[in-house]
């Protein structure tokens, strides 16, 4: 297992399209392992492939609360096949470090997915656990969260971001939160 670098908002990559994984092997094996440590190690409750750089249709999430013992879903080829409701929560994202932000998305979801045994299952999920999963589906399709805000709101985060990069480029030992 291993810690993989997580990619931030101006990175490109983030705004690749995921291809589906064909086949369930050692790679993606490992490839879900790494995701689940780095998801950890960075504090998050989602993570998807595209995040570290890898354009596959793969991500981890796991709703525990931080008492809580841990839950780790992995969704391989996730399709959102209904979506019902309206709520809003306050959201962050791993690619873009100490921005949170109100977004509204659908209150219920259900998925279809294939865990990593290769079984295919459908889940019903609602409240965190449904709005981690539209974010990190929108990530295997290159959709980010300022993508669902205002104008004003993504041109700010934009540029603050944009500016963030800078200084890493000057300072490679910046610490990310
Ligand atoms: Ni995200």
């Amino acid at each position: 297992m291993a810690i993989r670098t997580i990619l931030h908002f101006p990175d490109k990559r983030l705004r690749e399209k995921a291809q589906p994984v064909t086949f369930i092997d050692d790679e993606i094996r490992t490839l879900v392992n790494d995701m689940a440590e780095t998801m950890y190690a960075a504090s998050g409750c989602g993570l998807a492939a595209t995040q570290i750089g890898v354009p596959k249709r793969i991500f981890v999430v796991d709703p525990a609360a931080k008492d809580e013992p841990s839950q780790l879903m992995v969704f391989i080829n996730p399709e959102i096949v209904a979506r019902s409701g309206e709520a809003i929560w306050e959201e962050g994202c791993l690619s873009f470090p100490s921005v949170n932000e109100e977004i509204k998305r659908a209150k219920r979801v259900k998925i279809r997915a294939l865990g990593l045994d290769g079984k295919p299952f459908e889940l019903e999920a609602e409240g965190l656990l449904a709005v981690a999963i539209q974010h990190e589906h929108d990530h295997l399709d290159g959709v980010l969260m300022i993508d669902r805000m205002s104008m004003l709101k993504r041109k700010m985060i934009t540029r603050k971001m944009e500016k963030r990069a800078q200084r890493g480029n000057r300072n490679q030992s910046e610490a990310s939160t």
